[in-house]
Parts: structure tokens; sequence; C-alpha cells
């Protein structure tokens, strides 16, 4: 169901790259041609695009592409192991199902290794930590757990912040498909509030005046790390190139670019 949404959004050739350092006599500028040359790996990444700065969609001049932190992450780490790197855009809820069934060779969502999810996949290293936050109307001075008690909150389906919704006593639980429809519901007045991560809420509130949020004390991690198929060999060498990226500052400065913003 979800595979009818499955769109092949961004094809990032490192062919014409690799072409010009081999140097194979006639560089062709067709990367199709050249990608079907025997060394062009292939990695097919999926991800849940419409969490900002992690990942979202980019109009541009009528091109669709997916950008944000984790296409950085992930761009880089291809690169430096010498694959092409392919991304599709996925429910968020249906991402480990489409892993397990090796519809993808990661999942970068900004997803984090809960125990319950190590049964299905196997993670990286964590590169991102995060906390959960209450997002609201302006004013709504929603804060902790105890504020949000018989309100009507949102949450995405299939996320951790569903999973600690359902622990708090007395919540109404709405569970949505897209952290922008949580935030629209909001907006509307159909919701009181959404447990959303800081980083992501940070970046609607930038463009939504009109809501606020406040970050809850002492919730679990929220942090991030790279989803693989289980018993997937490619664990270990993104382990390594994740390393690498933390050792360099490349890691840092994909931070300060994605989530330093001056708002
Ligand atoms: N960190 C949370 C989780 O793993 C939420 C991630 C949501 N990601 C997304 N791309 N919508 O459950």
């Amino acid at each position: 169901m979800n595979n009818k949404h499955l769109k092949t959004l961004t094809l990032i050739s490192m062919t014409a790259a690799l072409a010009m350092t081999v140097g194979c006599g006639s560089t062709s500028s067709d990367a199709t041609a050249s990608s079907s040359n025997a060394s062009a790996k292939k990695l097919v990444m999926m991800t849940s695009a419409d969490y900002p700065p992690y990942e979202s969609h980019k109009t541009d001049g009528g091109s669709d592409q997916i950008v944000g932190f984790d296409v950085d992450i992930a761009k880089a780490i291809s690169k430096n192991l010498g694959y092409e790197l392919q991304i599709k855009d996925v429910d968020f809820n249906g991402l480990l199902p489409a892993l397990q069934a090796k519809q993808s060779d990661f999942v970068m969502a900004g997803m984090t290794p809960k125990p319950e999810r190590l049964q299905n996949a196997d993670f990286s290293d964590m590169y991102y930590e995060a906390k959960n936050t209450i997002i609201a109307k302006k004013g709504a001075n929603l804060k902790t757990e105890a504020d949000i008690k018989a309100k009507k909150v949102g949450v995405q389906l299939g996320s951790i912040q569903e999973g600690a919704a359902k622990k708090m006593e007395g919540v109404n639980i709405t569970s949505l498909n897209k952290i922008g429809d949580l935030i629209q519901e909001i907006k509307a007045g159909r919701l009181d509030a959404a447990i959303i991560e800081d980083t992501v809420a940070k970046g609607y509130i930038a463009s939504n005046k009109d809501l606020e949020f406040n970050t809850i004390p002492q919730t679990e991690s929220a942090g991030s790390a790279i989803a693989f198929p289980k018993g997937s060999t490619l664990v270990g060498d993104f382990n390594k190139e994740l390393q690498k990226l933390k050792d360099s500052g490349e890691l840092d400065s994909l931070i300060k670019k994605w989530f330093e913003t001056t708002n």
C-alpha cells in the first residue's frame, strides 16, 4: 500500500565523477549509460521526507529533491564507499517493514534505535541526539506530561513519540502519517498539541509563528542512527565512515549547516 507512494526522487550519480577519475577515454555524458558500468554499485536509501532538517522535499524550478542532514551524511558515506545513492520516500510507519522486505539497503529518517526496533533491524552508531517537545498554539504553555493530560495530542504513526505518548496517563492520542499533518491539525484547533523532537519542532515553529514548543523534561533520548536489514554487512563499513566524519569535523559542519539556523 505504501508502495504506490514510493517515488524514486533522487539519483545521485557518481558515475560521471568516476569516469573522470578513471579517465576511460571517451567520457559519456549519459549517466544511465555509464551506470551500467560494472564498477557502479548502487545503494537504495529509504526515508520519510517530512522531517526537516533531517529530510524534506525541496522543489527548485520544477525539480523535486529530497535534501537534509541525513541526505548529506548518506551522500558522504556512499561516495566514500564507492556507491551511487538512490533515495526513496515512504511514510515513516512503512520504513522498517520495507527494510525487512529488503526493498532498501538502509533507512535514514532521524530514526531512534529503540530496543523493539533492534529485533527487526540492525543499527549503526548514533550520529545525533535529540529530545522530545510539546508543540502547541502560542500561549498554550504546555510543558509537561501533566499539562497534556486529557488533551488531544498528535504523534507520528510508528514513531517513538507515539510510544512515549502511549505511556503517558490520560492523553487522548491521534496518530498521523506525516509531521506536516500534525502541524496543520494544531493550527486548525483539532489537536491541542503534538509531541515532536526538538530540532524538528524548531524548524516548524520558525515557519509557523502561531505555534510554540517546550522541551519535555527528562524524556528518553530521541537520537538518530542508520537502520539496516538484519545481518547486513554494510553496518561495519557505515560505522567506520561515520567515525571518519566525526573525526574529521565533517559531521560537525553538517550539524552547523542544518541545525544552527538563525531564527
Ligand atoms: N526519532 C523518532 C523515531 O525514531 C521520529 C523519527 C521520525 N522521522 C521522520 N523522518 N518522520 O521514531
